[in-house]
């Protein structure tokens, strides 16, 4: 056998940047744009959108109102299509995919927090949890182990059987929270988690994105908080419809 550096075999690829490298981008909008409207009252809410989100990165939205925040949420939570431009979760095309396509992409691969928590009322904390697992089809005592699971990294394992009016708007915060990680997404939306709190419990939510981050979750965070936006590893600001560059 000789010493020199063995050839590459014959069917593995240079390292380059090609498509055979692994993908690592949870994110990818390339020049998207969405308008409301037509004619004179056309409104250019995102104008040629680039950006993206690596795995595991904890990013923030900030901008201007009307910049064009909540409808990038909208276009990066498979709850909207854009007008035109393309759009890639974790790897797949997912623009023009239809209603039913995106809503089975937002329950498996997405997790959703809203500033006003969107929990059911007559549902208890576990619950609520277990809902988005009844949509994915997992088993019952599986359902119930993740909910008690997700429910505990949240700090809340002695509040399961409390419903909505029985806790405080950071414990239903925090229930969203294990609702929206309990199928596992490949990224985590917030718009304006802290919004209806104060700053103590925002203090607590924080933490509870902080640990999810380090143990690799993906989080996109839109907030007008500038203490919200300084526990992110990266800001993207928005100005009229575009993400501002450098
Ligand atoms: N459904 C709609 N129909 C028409 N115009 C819309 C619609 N949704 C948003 N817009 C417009 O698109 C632009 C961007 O709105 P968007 O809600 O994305 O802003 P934002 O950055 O989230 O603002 P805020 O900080 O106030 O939440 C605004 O000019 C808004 O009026
Ligand atoms: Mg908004």
């Amino acid at each position: 056998m000789s010493p020199s550096v063995p050839a590459r075999p014959a069917n593995s690829a240079a390292p380059s940047s090609s498509s055979t490298a692994v993908d690592t981008t949870t994110v990818r909008l390339e020049n998207v744009t969405k308008s409301y409207g037509s004619g004179d009252t056309t409104v250019h809410a995102l104008a040629g959108v680039n950006l993206t989100v690596e795995a595991g990165s904890y990013s923030a939205i900030m901008g201007a109102s009307g910049s064009g925040k909540s409808t990038a949420m909208n276009v990066i939570g498979c709850l909207d299509r854009p007008t035109s431009g393309r759009y890639y979760l974790d790897g797949q095309d997912v623009a023009t995919l239809d209603d039913d396509a995106l809503a089975r992409i937002r329950n498996r691969n997405l997790g959703f927090v809203f500033q006003q928590f969107h929990l059911l009322p007559q549902l208890t904390a576990v619950e609520n949890v277990i809902l988005p697992m009844l949509y994915a089809g997992l088993e019952k005592q599986e359902r119930r182990d993740r909910a008690v699971e997700a429910l505990t990294k949240v700090g809340l394992a002695d509040r399961l059987n409390n419903k909505p009016n029985q806790l405080s708007g950071g414990q239903q915060q925090r229930v969203a929270i294990a609702r929206a990680i309990v199928n596992r997404p490949v990224l985590l939306l917030a718009d304006e988690p802290t919004g209806a709190l104060d700053s103590q419990t925002t203090k607590e939510v924080l933490n509870i994105f902080d640990d999810l981050h380090r143990s690799g979750m993906t989080i996109v965070v839109v907030t007008h908080e500038d203490d919200v936006g300084a526990r992110a590893e990266q800001i993207i600001w928005f100005r009229d419809g575009k993400v501002i560059e450098g």
